[in-house]
């Protein structure tokens, strides 16, 4: 007898390249762990009202890591399965239903976005367990957390050991203040950016940052971005990445740096 899928059904919003930050970011970041995978199994989970981010991962990744990548989407709600089926393209890409149990696969990575958003806090450590339990060997998981057009996005990758890394990302062009990150944080961080908790502190150092760098302005956002980043990094949060992936209006830093375990 098959199980349920474990998890619930939640809103289904989703935009065609609203993923595209993270998505460059798992080429670029966990490229290599795919491509040293046996099998290149990758778990879009949680794909929405439409599988549009599920079709734009399997090509990102079968252009910029491996040709054979094959991405299963899983959703929970079985409308939306039976929804996603025209846009299939077996083997490469496939929709399944399936919850945080990812349907019996061992993938080499997941990636749920805009999916713990609408659980309680409290049922975050529960699911990255589930999913990271059935990693296959090196897998990793992608949860995050994005506006609607993926202007500013956030995520956390997690390994079988847990959370390893946080990465906070901004379309640098339309960004206002560092500030607006905060709204689009993980689950596991949102309601945490209070006084006396490191995600409070992280966001108005680069806050604070970002407006005494204003006298950069004129050269473009690019370059306050990349003089607040400096900043941040002066003050002593060890921010991890090479300059050129701070170009694009991300910053990763390790976990522990963010949420200390007590
Ligand atoms: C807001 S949509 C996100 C769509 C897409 N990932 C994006 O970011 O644009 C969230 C989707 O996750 C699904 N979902 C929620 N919990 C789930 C679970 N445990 N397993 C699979 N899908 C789930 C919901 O049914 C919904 O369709």
């Amino acid at each position: 007898m098959q199980r349920r899928p474990l998890g619930v059904v939640t809103r289904g919003t989703t935009n065609p390249n609203r993923l595209r930050r993270v998505d460059n970011w798992i080429v670029e970041t966990c490229g290599d762990a795919l491509r040293a995978a046996a099998d290149p199994l990758v778990v879009d989970l949680g794909y929405g009202a439409t599988p549009i981010t599920a079709v734009e991962l399997r090509a990102r990744l079968a252009a910029g890591v491996r040709a054979d990548v094959r991405v299963v989407g899983l959703e929970i709600d079985p409308v939306r399965v039976a929804a996603a089926q025209p846009a299939a393209d077996p083997p490469g890409l496939t929709f399944a239903r399936g919850g945080f149990e990812l349907a019996g696969l061992r993938p080499a990575l997941v990636r749920a976005f805009n999916v713990l958003r609408q659980y309680d806090e409290s049922e975050v450590a529960d699911a990255w367990r589930t999913v990271t339990g059935r990693l296959a060997p090196g897998g990793l998981l992608v949860e995050g957390t994005c506006d609607e057009l993926g202007r500013l996005g956030s995520w956390v990758l997690l390994d079988a050991t847990g959370p390893r890394t946080l990465t906070l990302a901004a379309k640098l062009t339309t960004l206002e203040s560092p500030a607006q990150l905060a709204e689009r944080l993980p689950k596991a961080l949102i309601h945490r950016n209070v006084p006396g908790e490191r995600i409070h502190d992280l966001i108005r150092a680069l806050d604070d940052a970002w407006q005494a760098a204003a006298g950069y302005a004129p050269f473009g956002p690019r370059q306050r971005w990349l003089e607040s980043v400096k900043a941040v990094r002066a003050a002593g949060w060890p921010v991890l990445d090479r300059p050129r992936r701070w170009r694009h209006g991300e910053l990763t830093f390790p976990w522990p740096a963010i949420f200390p375990t007590p």
